[in-house]
């Protein structure tokens, strides 16, 4: 379904980015602009900034940027007409008559499914079919309160309950196979994905189902432990943490990351309602972004094991320089007959007790506690030798901590362990620290060296294949969005001589709307993607002077036709073509 342009203009119109930003993001007035911190990545000072006179939001940090279309759809994680829809809400604008068939409604029968799907589990469990997962749920010592609050179901052991049921409701099969509900097998019967399993329904932060979850409920099943709905048109689960549906509703004022599903459930049940679980995956960029809406700081509490300990250091590393306070829970082990047995959150609650977590939660050392320790941990301090290999590698790690004081405590704590006096340890913090200085020094130095490098798009989809005719192009487009009536100067250029697709789309893109009236930039949320939005916003940041436009935008028209010139023929020589075509040969991959 297309919105159109009156209906648009009129939403971007009265949507007023400040206003919608500042629901998100702290901003401050400096100059005609706003700024503030980033709500798209992890910062300490602000580079986020809003143009009101421009109606466009751009990040300088992570090179993010849009209308207020582009920012709800990145904010909230919508599709266009869902951000059409929410911005349209929030002013009271009516939505035009839509029509069916779209994307979208797609999207929609699928989330209607999946909560018809979600209540038929939850349903099934009360009834005899249910039983077993029932019974599964006591061995686990979850209660029907909590299995109430999580919605947890019983898929039945038959090939096709949820089929039946879902197709007397009035879906349709593809509809089904869409969901990731059923799975068709190799002679094209089609068959429930979930059979003889407790099911968790994945809740997203809208209160939508998006996925489900499922555990077999004995040790005799020979399928794997866990099967989940798989990447679906509602369902990315880089996007979804589990339980954060309830836990960005908890009074505590942090959360805390598991591993497992039931991790969550029983941490809920034992009165740590701001338990998630990121499902057996590593810790994304999207999911921190979910999370720094709800809180401030974050409980790692990843199994003991090695790879809990893998995982517990990809998150901080994800984390790292986040403005998250950031801390670790490290579980202890648990000895049973003679040995020491790894434990999660949930064996842990069961085997000592919701008052025991509780104080080890409040003990929970920080990011770089555990840190210091994986680092001691590699050698053995009772050795000279690997004293000193130690020492080296301590400093290494406290040379990244960016507050002095910080340095010193850890710095007199290392020393201590390797025997040393702190004065010797900080000198070798102080020459590691200087390396890393160097380092992004030199690094930064070669960037700007490369003027090509430089103006380069930092987008992986957009590349300049011409800098210089791109550079043109990028200023035809900031004047036509600075002065409506340089428009009469371009009527001889062409988006054909532009040698970007993308910024020649942009142009055509600009000359149609004001064929239909006037030019609005976030209108273009409309054409183009989040990065092309991301890149245009960011070509509209570098300065343009209005004074002498006419004669700018004449010189970028003669630039682009002769470099358009260059390409088309007049100047192409055979031989000079032949070398490069066998050039870029040679450079993919042949011998
Ligand atoms: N997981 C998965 N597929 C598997 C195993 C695990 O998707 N084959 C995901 C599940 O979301 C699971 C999480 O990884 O909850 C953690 O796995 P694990 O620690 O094995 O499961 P627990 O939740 O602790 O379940 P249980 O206590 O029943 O063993
Ligand atoms: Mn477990």
């Amino acid at each position: 379904m297309a919105f159109s342009q009156s209906f648009l203009d009129e939403l971007i119109a009265r949507n007023d980015i400040t206003d919608v930003v500042s629901g998100y993001v702290n901003l401050t007035k400096k100059g005609g602009n706003f700024f503030g911190l980033c709500p798209f990545h992890n910062e300490k000072t602000g580079s986020f900034s809003v143009s009101p006179d421009k109606q466009i939001y751009h990040c300088f940090g992570c090179k993010k940027g849009g209308g207020v279309i582009n920012f709800v759809m990145e904010m909230e994680n919508f599709s266009f007409p869902e951000a059409v829809e929410f911005l349209a809400k929030r002013v009271n604008l009516p939505l035009p008559e839509q029509g069916k068939g779209s994307d979208d409604s797609l999207r929609r029968r699928i989330l209607a499914l999946n909560r018809d799907a979600a209540r038929f589990f939850y349903e099934t469990l009360q009834t005899p079919e249910g039983a077993a997962v029932e019974k599964y749920l006591e061995t686990r010592k979850i209660s029907l309160k909590t299995a109430v609050n999580f919605g947890l179901g019983a898929a039945q052991d038959k090939w096709d309950a949820l089929l039946q049921a879902m197709t007397r409701k009035g879906y349709a099969k593809s509809e089904l196979l869409s969901a990731g509900l059923v799975v068709q097998g190799k002679n094209g019967n089609l068959y429930d994905k979930f059979r003889n399993r407790l099911i968790f329904p994945v809740i997203d932060n809208r209160g939508d189902v998006v996925a489900f979850g499922g555990r077999i409920i004995s040790k005799d099943d020979p399928g794997a432990k866990y099967m989940n709905s798989p990447e679906t048109v509602v369902y990315s689960k880089r996007r979804v943490l589990y339980g954060l549906n309830l836990a960005k509703k908890s009074k505590r004022g942090n959360i805390i990351l598991c591993e497992g599903n039931i991790d969550v459930v029983m941490l809920h049940q034992a009165g740590f309602d701001n338990a998630v679980a990121s499902m057996g995956t590593a810790l994304t960029q999207e999911q921190t972004r979910l999370l720094s809406r709800c809180t401030k700081e974050l409980i790692l509490c990843y199994d003991n094991d090695d790879a809990g300990k893998i995982a517990t250091q990809k998150a901080l590393a994800i984390l790292q320089d986040s403005e998250f306070n950031v801390k670790v829970l490290q579980l202890p082990k648990r000895f049973v007959d003679g040995e020491y047995v790894k434990q999660d959150a949930d064996d842990f609650i069961k085997y000592q007790g919701r008052e025991a977590f509780e104080r080890l939660l409040s003990g929970s050392a920080d990011g770089m506690d555990f840190r210091m320790e994986q680092v001691a941990a590699r050698f053995d301090l009772s050795d000279d030798k690997q004293k000193v290999e130690y020492a080296a590698a301590v400093s290494e790690l406290i040379a990244t901590l960016s507050n002095a004081v910080e340095r010193e405590v850890y710095t007199a704590r290392a020393a201590a362990l390797c025997s040393v006096t702190p004065q010797a340890l900080a000198l070798d913090v102080q020459r590691a620290r200087k390396r890393l200085f160097t380092k992004a020094d030199r690094m930064q130095r070669r960037a700007d060296l490369n003027p090509i490098a430089q103006v380069q798009p930092k987008l992986r989809t957009v590349r300049y294949d011409n800098v210089r005719s791109a550079m043109a192009e990028e200023g035809v487009i900031r004047l036509l969005t600075l002065d409506e009536s340089l428009f009469g100067e371009v009527e001889t250029l062409s988006s054909s001589e532009f040698s970007c697709q993308l910024l020649g789309r942009v142009f055509d893109a600009l000359l149609s709307q004001k064929n239909d009236g006037h030019i609005s930039v976030p209108l273009l949320a409309r054409e183009l993607s989040g990065e092309e939005m991301s890149h245009v916003s960011q070509l509209l940041q570098k300065p343009e002077s209005a004074a002498n436009a006419h004669r700018a935008l004449r010189d970028y028209i003669t630039l682009i036709k002769e470099e358009a010139q260059k390409r088309s023929g007049a100047g192409y020589d055979p031989l000079a073509a032949a070398v490069e075509k066998y050039k870029s040969k040679k450079g993919h991959g042949g011998k």
